[in-house]
């Protein structure tokens, strides 16, 4: 039995082959073929924050699989009243397949996995987002091809997106230059660990110099919202616009994990420009999500 809390629960093969079963999955799928690959199974989904993408992403793989997802919000399970994730954890995993789990902090991720008779799925922490980068990097090679030795791009927020795109970079062998304000840096930890295949600066153009992908994030993450003015002073030339993309290579691609605040974190005319992918990386959620709970699920 596996989880999946951090892209390090894949081996660079396991990764691999996820993410070829995931373009194969799309392309059954636009062609009108449905398989029953997940018939008789369920799937818990605990979201203690929003979400548009996930939740759909994941109820809709379930249906179309022929499997089901029961959506449980802490408003309406006795979690909102105090149940301790634990005990939550030990009751749901005798009665589903799989359990999601989106959350405040990476701690409560992990406490609730190591109760789990059954595969947990991140569904997002303040740590980390690895379905995001399933996603991202399956999109990435349908148009670019392998990720390997490639330039990526990450401006603004050192968040939960960032780290996981550290993680992402030595995955799969890819140069992650980050660019984001001081006192806005991922994970310490993380940049020690993955050194060689990470340069961190401040001037977003740096970055995005040669950059075969540009990628960006809100600059106040759910649970941030207060900080929301402060943020925006602090990351106001931390903006992917036309003169970033205009140094990065003539043909590379821009992503957003979404929601995205134009006029922020994007400018209106590279998050809806030609070079943006952004709605095909939102539909990837879904491809990508199957062959991981496919592969859960065996
Ligand atoms: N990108 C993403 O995870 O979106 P949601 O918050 O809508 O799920
Ligand atoms: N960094 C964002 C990602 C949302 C999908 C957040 O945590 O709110």
């Amino acid at each position: 039995m596996r989880h999946f809390l951090t892209l390090t629960d894949l081996t660079h093969t396991e990764a691999t082959q996820l993410l070829a079963r995931a373009t194969e999955l799309k392309t059954l799928y636009r062609a009108g073929i449905r398989n029953e690959c997940f018939r008789g199974k369920v799937l818990a989904m605990i979201f203690e924050k929003s979400s548009t993408r996930t939740r759909v992403s994941f109820e809709a793989a379930m249906a179309q699989g022929g499997g089901s997802a029961l959506f449980l919000s802490p408003n309406d399970t006795q979690l909102g009243r105090g149940e301790p994730i634990t005990d939550t954890a030990r009751v749901l995993s005798r009665m589903v397949d799989a359990i999601i789990l989106r959350t405040t902090t990476h701690d409560r991720l992990t406490t609730f996995a190591s109760c789990s008779q059954v595969p947990v799925i991140n569904g997002l922490t303040d740590r980390f987002h690895p379905c995001q980068l399933l996603a991202d990097v399956q999109t990435f090679q349908e148009h670019c091809g392998s990720p390997q030795g490639k330039i990526v791009a990450w401006i603004g927020d050192g968040n939960n997106m960032c780290n996981t795109y550290i993680h992402a970079a030595r995955l799969f062998d890819f140069q992650l230059r980050i660019a984001c304000p001081t006192g806005y840096e991922p994970l310490p930890e993380l940049l020690a660990e993955a050194a060689n295949h990470i340069t961190l600066v401040r001037d977003p153009r740096e970055a995005a110099r040669g950059a075969h992908l540009v990628t960006t994030d809100v600059w106040a993450s759910m649970g941030h919202e207060s900080e929301h003015a402060a943020r925006k002073a602090a990351f106001k030339d931390h903006q992917v616009n036309a003169a970033v993309m205009s140094v990065a290579t003539p043909e590379a691609l821009f992503m957003h994990c979404l929601p995205a605040h134009r006029g922020e974190e994007v400018s209106a005319e590279v998050i809806d420009g030609p070079q943006s992918v952004v709605w095909e990386q939102a539909e990837n959620r879904l491809h990508a999500q199957k062959a991981l709970l496919e592969w859960l699920l065996r």
